[in-house]
């Protein structure tokens, strides 16, 4: 189950992003924002972050326009490693290396096309498991 959730700034990639996961017959919970009315972003980045530190989501993706503030909201919270990727490249290597959780989009940064391309390598991704990884990850808890 994938947690979604965005400000009015990500809302319309959210419909793309969404659009994707359907295709893909992929589960997803959507905790909004559910318009383009202006809103305050850390409202639904905590939702999301809470949903995936406590289990009820397995990988989470929050949206907004630059996808700092709700990164940087979601990172407050226990056990959450957001990541902001703008390239698949790093998309990828947030999985294989820092196990991240939740994916941070930035709408009026990274256009559709590229952005549900990091969604799907984000999202097809498995962590490395190798041993400097899981050590260095404990080591952001401690
Ligand atoms: C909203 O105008 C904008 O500040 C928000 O979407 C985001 O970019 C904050 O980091």
């Amino acid at each position: 189950m994938i947690a979604l959730g965005c400000d009015h700034g990500g809302y319309s990639l959210m419909q793309e992003v969404i659009a994707y996961l359907e295709q893909q017959n992929i589960a997803y919970e959507n905790f909004g924002t559910y318009s383009q009315e202006s809103c305050d972003y850390p409202v639904f980045a905590k939702k999301v972050a809470h949903a995936v530190a406590e289990g009820k989501c397995e990988k989470g993706i929050l949206i907004c326009g630059t996808g700092i503030g709700i990164s940087i909201t979601a990172n407050k919270i226990k056990g959450i490693r957001a990541a902001l990727c703008g390239d698949c490249f790093s998309a990828k290597a947030t999985r294989e290396h820092n196990d991240a959780n939740i994916l941070a989009l930035g709408a009026r940064v990274t256009g559709p096309g590229l952005a549900l391309e990091i969604v799907k390598v984000f999202l097809e991704t498995p962590f490395s498991k190798e041993p400097r990884h899981v050590k260095r990850i404990a080591q952001i808890e401690q």
